[in-house]
């Protein structure tokens, strides 16, 4: 136990820490910790304080609920206190929660409500027999600022309630959250950029800033929404459960959560945590968690609440996408075109369920701009099956003896000469026998979207080309079960799989065929589109630049890349030898075949049942259509599955032809 003193020395610290992450966070909405750090230094205050009630001061930061009001609006008492809520990190903490409550009121049976926890801002919004009277933000949960003429500019803030039910009250006061959904968001930063001006870091700093602009006019054209979640006082207004309250909700006109589930018992609680975290980037909003409700409003009225949250709900906290980690090392990696990539090496770190321990650094230009040095801390952030980057440095955190990264003017594997191209931002090592090379271009040929050749992992590729086994494509279908079962942890059975694995990856075609070669600005799409037009090899390699260029998307620069490498006589070496080998060189259908969606421009959202995604594209493409990825007027189809993106509502918008799945399949098949 901390003696008395220490305590309140880090007391002082954590006060000021504290304080200062608040005024970035709400004032400047440029954070520097993570919400995960931010919430550790809360916890750690909080537990002193608990140590020392004696040290707690009317001004502690534990005593307030978040936000701080500033002098811009009128400020506004709130008539009950806007509680945060207490956090469950894990499954075990849910299944506490639940000990707590049967603890409280013995023999009782609990339902719950569980609603997605929106990353936006509070808001109490006051209507006075059935008319929007005020709207005020959450602020520190006691005052909070009058943001009414703001909040008018929503369209889904109801300025006159449907009659009946909660428009025949005097006055009542519903509370919610403003958001702003994702797809809106990004389309508001696209134009902001294409403007010159500030982007906004997230959906919530967006949201936050335009219910707090002095300007409604402003507001207005601002994407908001809100979804409600309570009405203050509602058992006196006789409703016996909080979902019929949110019936009412809905029944008054209010948007509220179709996610929202009544869930009995806390196994069924803790499966809805579990879809909805799963499904958490098929969400147009933000969420950051979800909160968990007593259901029976007199089991919340037993249970009451302490100084800062009511004890009948929590609020379970998906797992966290940023978070803060030190950059051990920068190291370079040989990509397979020779490209030298800076990679930091990084104090392993949990993130959204991952172990993150390397994160790309992408090039020279990329480590200057964000000037991230060895020894730093960074703030790492991933979203979804996104790949980790760097968000920013802490330079606050930054060592006295932090060390700038100098990129290497040699390649680290072969020592080959590295130099960079004018005008470029990379790297390269020129020498086009060095092996990291030639195992990175090993590893893109049997990747799953290129010759997808099953066992051909990192492990046996590094040992294949150590022991000059391979030295180019070709020699891999020499390749024997004797000579695989040399290689370390190869027994009979999974080298015969391996080579059975990279005969069979012969017959894919020549689309994949020109991805798994690596031709420079060549990945999959311009394959798929050079394979359909030109049908075979052969008419491909013979093809001029302008003949090249010709197609969509297809500028001068990639057919001048692609007639480079056909040029280089190794190139066509191996070629050779791989169509020697029995090397399909054609594409099924492909120019050959009919050509009906010619000219035709596809977008294709939602899932589909019967075939996948990529299914749907090679079909389009093998009959000669186009897959883009945002509608315009240009569009010709939207191709509709289940739970569509907003890319059907743009379709709508501008008129396209939306096709659900029967109609594609009639369309593709004609
Ligand atoms: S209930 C006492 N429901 O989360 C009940 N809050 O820490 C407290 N939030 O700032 C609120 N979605 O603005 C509730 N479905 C939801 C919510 C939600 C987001 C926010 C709320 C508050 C914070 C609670």
């Amino acid at each position: 136990m901390r003696d008395r003193a220490d305590a309140q020395q880090r007391i002082a610290e954590l006060r000021e820490a504290i304080h200062h992450h608040d005024y970035l966070y709400y004032v400047e909405a440029r954070p520097e910790v993570s919400d995960a750090e931010y919430d550790a230094l809360m916890r750690e205050l909080r537990s002193l304080e608990t140590a020392h009630p004696e040290l707690v001061t009317p001004d502690s930061p534990t005593l307030r609920v978040g936000g701080t009001p500033t002098a811009l609006f009128k400020p506004v008492e709130h008539r009950t206190p806007m509680l945060s809520l207490d956090n469950a990190m894990t499954e075990d903490d849910l299944r506490e929660f639940a000990t707590r409550l049967a603890r409280f009121l013995p023999g009782a049976e609990f339902a719950y409500v569980c609603e997605p926890k929106i990353d936006g801002l509070g808001v109490a919004l006051v209507y006075e027999r059935g008319r929007l009277g005020r709207g005020a933000t959450r602020g520190d949960g006691r005052t909070g600022e009058d943001v009414t003429a703001n909040l008018r500019t929503i369209g889904s803030v109801p300025v006159v309630l449907g009659r009946g039910g909660l428009a025949d009250e005097p006055e009542i006061e519903v509370r919610g959250e403003v958001y702003m959904p994702r797809p809106e968001f990004d389309r508001l930063n696209r134009s902001l950029e294409e403007a010159g001006e500030p982007t906004f870091a997230n959906p919530r700093n967006a949201a936050a800033g335009a219910v707090r602009q002095k300007d409604p006019a402003v507001t207005r054209r601002r994407p908001l929404r809100i979804f409600l979640y309570s009405v203050s006082g509602a058992a006196r207004m006789g409703f016996a459960t909080h979902a019929e309250t949110l019936e009412a909700l809905r029944t008054a006109g209010f948007k509220v959560n179709d996610e929202i589930e009544r869930c009995v018992g806390i196994d069924a609680v803790v499966d809805y945590c579990r879809r909805i975290e799963a499904r958490r980037d098929t969400l147009e909003y933000d969420a950051d968690g979800v909160v968990v409700k007593v259901d029976t409003l007199e089991q919340q009225r037993q249970l009451g609440a302490t100084a800062h949250h009511p004890r009948w709900a929590i609020a379970f906290k998906f797992a966290a996408r940023q978070a803060t980690t030190v950059v051990e090392a920068i190291e370079v990696q040989v990509g397979k075109t020779g490209i030298l990539t800076p990679v930091a090496k990084l104090r392993a770190v949990e993130l959204a369920g991952v172990t993150i321990r390397n994160v790309s650094l992408h090039n020279e230009d990329e480590v200057r701009r964000k000037d991230v040095r060895i020894g730093d801390t960074v703030l790492i952030e991933r979203a979804g099956d996104v790949i980790p980057y760097v968000v920013q440095v802490i330079t606050a955190k930054r060592p006295a003896d932090a060390a700038e990264f100098r990129f290497p003017d040699r390649c680290p594997v072969c020592d080959g000469h590295a130099f960079r191209p004018e005008g470029e931002a990379y790297w390269r090592c020129t020498n086009t026998a060095c092996p990291a090379q030639l195992k990175a271009r090993l590893r893109h040929y049997g990747s799953r979207r290129a010759m997808d050749i099953e066992h051909l992992g990192e492990a046996a590729v590094d040992q294949l080309v150590d022991r000059k086994l391979v030295e180019n494509f070709a020699d891999l279908y020499r390749l024997t079960v004797e000579q695989v079962m040399e290689l370390e942890r190869q027994g009979e059975k999974s080298a015969q799989n391996l080579v059975a694995a990279i005969q069979a990856s012969k017959t894919r075609g020549l689309s994949r065929l020109l991805n798994a070669l690596g031709i420079p600005m060549v990945g999959e799409r311009v394959s798929q589109q050079l394979a359909a037009r030109f049908g075979r090899m052969e008419r491909l390699m013979a093809a001029s630049e302008e003949e090249l260029a010709h197609g969509h998307g297809i500028g001068t620069e990639i057919a001048r890349a692609v007639r480079a490498f056909f040029e280089d006589d190794a190139n066509r070496a191996v070629i050779e030898r791989l169509g020697a080998l029995g090397v399909v060189m054609t594409e099924a259908g492909a120019a050959e075949g009919p050509r009906p969606l010619e000219g035709k421009t596809f977008v294709l959202t939602g899932t589909l049942t019967g075939m996948t995604r990529d299914e749907a594209r090679d079909l389009i493409q093998r009959r000669g259509g186009r897959v883009t990825s945002t509608v315009s007027k240009k569009t010709s189809y939207v191709v509709v599955g289940e739970a569509p993106g907003s890319k059907a509502d743009d379709a709508r918008r501008l008129g396209v032809t939306i096709l659900d799945e029967p109609a594609f399949v009639v369309l593709v098949n004609a």
